[in-house]
């Protein structure tokens, strides 16, 4: 017998085998379903890093709501963001109100529609109406938004609005929005979505490493393959509880093992997890970290690798020193990177790094500085 098909997923958006650490939030989404309009989980906001499993919480909590038989509309954000969503939300197309319907959209393809955008709260309100109208009693209607993020104003606007009437009106209805943290302090800051404040916030953190390695085990030995507790313990160890990270190096280690010897003895090996780790590093270095840092300036990397030699947070005044800047110059490389979101200051007076593995692989890819710096 040989290896069975590679159970782990690597690729953005794709369902992994086991949705590791996140019961809490599909808890608490359900008994917002089952607990009627009004119960706070009805309006989430789900943020976080790339590669933390912000889609495939959508796709997970859309789950559950089929389950509890509702509908459901998933739409990601991009231009057009709002009509499109009326013409999915609408029941019958061609009588949304204050809509041009271009020729197109009787062809099947959605969104071809243009609403003015003043019309749009109200059209949007008008279509989940008449959705719900159709659904009957019981059913309700979810709505979630990926990439948040990359709303414009005019979009979120008009959602928030239409959001904030039918949760009002104790419709049957939730709404959950994901994207990256920024999303917190842009859109929230903005006068207009002051009710979005009231959402119920989900940061999407790293996954306990302890159920990591449970996932890990029974992912691989419900397959059949053997794989014993040191090279169990040095796959986990290497995922720093980073979702992303989880599924590159469970995918790297079986497909090196399955080659190995032609996959004959059904086992992951430590030489599998040395191997697979090392290469999922390379591909999160490639994919994740490298386009990060080809977007700053020099003395912006610079602050970076400054940090890079802590293990930990850094204070402030330790990295102007390493760069030999007064605090003055350095902290404004310090707020150029925290408007990018590349770094955070947990506590006053610190920074960290807010891209997981980022610090790993600064350290790897200028290894040859270290003396210097
Ligand atoms: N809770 C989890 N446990 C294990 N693996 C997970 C979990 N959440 C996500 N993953 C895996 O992590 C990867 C990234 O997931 P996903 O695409 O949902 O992240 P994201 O936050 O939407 O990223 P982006 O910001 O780039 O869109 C996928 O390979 C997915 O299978
Ligand atoms: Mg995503």
């Amino acid at each position: 017998m040989s290896f069975p098909a590679n159970p782990f997923k690597p690729t953005a958006g794709v369902m992994p085998p086991v949705l590791i650490g996140r019961e809490s939030i599909s808890l608490d989404f359900r008994e917002g379903l089952e607990d009627g309009p009004g119960a706070p989980d009805r309006l989430m906001l789900i943020t976080g890093p790339r590669g933390c499993g912000k889609t495939v919480m959508l796709t997970e909590l859309g789950l559950i709501a089929k389950q509890q038989h509702w509908d459901v509309i998933d739409e990601t954000a991009s231009e057009g963001l709002c009509d499109r969503l009326i013409a999915r939300t609408a029941p019958k197309p061609g009588k949304i109100s204050g809509a041009t319907i271009k020729p197109t959209f009787m062809g099947a393809s959605i969104g071809e529609i243009d609403i003015a955008p003043a019309l749009r709260p109200a059209s949007l309100r008008d279509a989940i109406v008449a959705r719900l109208h159709v659904l009957g009693k019981g059913k309700g209607l979810l709505i979630t938004i990926d990439e948040t993020q990359d709303a414009s104003l005019e979009d979120m606007t008009a959602i928030s609005t239409a959001a904030q009437h039918m949760l009002r009106e104790n419709a049957e209805v939730a709404f959950v929005f994901a994207g990256l943290p920024s999303l917190v302090s842009d859109l929230l800051n903005a006068k207009v979505l002051t009710f979005l404040r009231r959402a119920s916030i989900k940061e999407l953190g790293d996954v306990p490493l302890d159920e990591v390695r449970a996932a890990l085990a029974s992912t691989i030995r419900n397959a059949g393959i053997t794989i014993d507790d040191k090279a169990l313990d040095l796959a986990t160890r290497a995922t720093g509880g980073y979702p992303y990270m989880i599924q590159l190096v469970g995918y790297s280690m079986w497909r090196h093992a399955r080659r190995r010897d032609g996959g004959m003895d059904r086992t992951i090996l430590e030489q599998d997890v040395r191997v697979g780790v090392e290469q999922s590093r390379a591909k999160l270095g490639a994919g994740v970290c490298a386009p990060v840092i080809k977007r700053l300036s020099e003395r912006c990397v610079d602050y970076l690798k400054a940090m890079a030699q802590d293990d930990g947070p850094s204070s402030t005044a330790d990295i102007a020193r390493r760069m030999g800047e007064t605090m003055s110059y350095a902290n404004g490389y310090r707020q150029r990177l925290l408007d990018e979101h590349v770094i955070k200051a947990p506590v006053r007076g610190t920074v960290d790094f807010a891209i997981p593995f980022l610090r790993e692989y600064l350290r790897a890819e200028y290894r040859s500085d270290d003396g210097e710096a």
